[in-house]
């Protein structure tokens, strides 16, 4: 029996990411328990970045639901994840979740490389700005095997399978689910360390990949874009080695801080009267 976790990044009940990402449950060719977590129904803080998640315990200090998300990705074998497109990007529960992050870096050996299937859902074909890679940043900061991830359009609630195709895809993706990933294809072509679709152009013909975050090229062989892209020498999370070199990279952050502090001090403390900041007035 395979444990399967569904991530609906939507308020919206139920919507196209529920239903999409049920679907592809539906269609995943194993016996399988599905548990469902809408990121909306919990309680997330945003990170204080006070790195205290990577010491002693490997607890975050807010006291809120992250835990509880913690142990659902813990449990499951795999992932489906579903999200909106909102104002031209995956919506900000996804990425309240994903700077929550540092969390994760101290449960590496829980959460490594669990198949992940990634889903945007946008309202209007083509108007989905940078919502794909939102999703796979999402994936690979969960530590999770991308086996999959991809755009589907439908704006009111349910109109994502008005669509046929879409079905179709569904039916797919949940095939795709426990199967190694794919070759890319050629008319698609991606990041060849990490497979993102997205790319800063540096000048000439250099490029960054936008998703593991390292510089190459992009030529052209017989009219087909080709990246040519190099490691960095520190990756987040191409290997599970540099996830835990990154996390050991992360607690090492400690040791500088301290050598540095009093120079840091000194830095921040010559802006510390500026302005007047406004707080939020109590609701009457
Ligand atoms: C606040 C808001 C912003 C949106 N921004 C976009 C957008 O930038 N591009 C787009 O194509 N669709 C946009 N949409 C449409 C949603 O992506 C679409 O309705 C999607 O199906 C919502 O998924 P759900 O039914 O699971 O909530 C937006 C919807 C809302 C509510």
């Amino acid at each position: 029996m395979k444990k399967i976790l569904g991530i609906s990044g939507s308020p919206r009940k139920p919507g196209n990411c529920e239903i999409m990402l049920k679907a592809v449950a539906r269609n995943v060719p194993e016996e399988l328990e599905l548990r469902l977590l809408r990121l909306a129904d919990f309680d997330l803080r945003p990170c204080k970045g006070c790195y205290r998640c990577l010491f002693k315990e490997k607890r975050c200090i807010l006291k809120d639901d992250i835990y509880q998300i913690i142990d659902a990705l813990a449990w499951a074998d795999a992932i489906i994840l579903a999200v909106p497109t909102y104002f031209l990007g995956a919506n900000a529960m996804l990425k309240l979740l994903l700077d929550r992050g540092l969390c994760f870096y101290g449960h590496i050996e829980k959460l490594w490389g669990k198949p992940s299937i990634g889903i945007g859902i946008a309202g209007i074909a083509g108007k989905e700005g940078s919502t794909l890679l939102g999703i796979e940043r999402f994936q690979r900061v969960m530590l999770a095997d991308v086996k999959r991830a991809l755009m589907v359009y439908g704006a009111l609630p349910g109109e994502v399978f008005m669509n046929p195709e879409n079905r179709d895809t569904a039916a797919a993706l949940g095939r795709a689910l426990f199967q190694p990933a794919p070759a890319p294809a050629p008319e698609e072509p991606d990041c060849p360390l990490c497979g993102s679709h997205t790319f800063r152009f540096l000048g000439g013909n250099q490029v960054r990949c936008m998703l593991c975050s390292n510089d190459g090229t992009i030529d052209l062989a017989a009219g087909t874009p080709v990246f040519t892209i190099a490691g960095s020498g520190h990756d987040l999370f191409l290997k599970e080695d540099d996830a835990l070199e990154h996390e050991n990279w992360l607690v090492g952050m400690k040791e500088r801080y301290l050598a540095n502090k009093e120079a840091l001090k000194k830095i921040t403390k010559a802006y510390r009267k500026d302005g007047t900041w406004i707080k939020p007035e109590p609701q009457a």
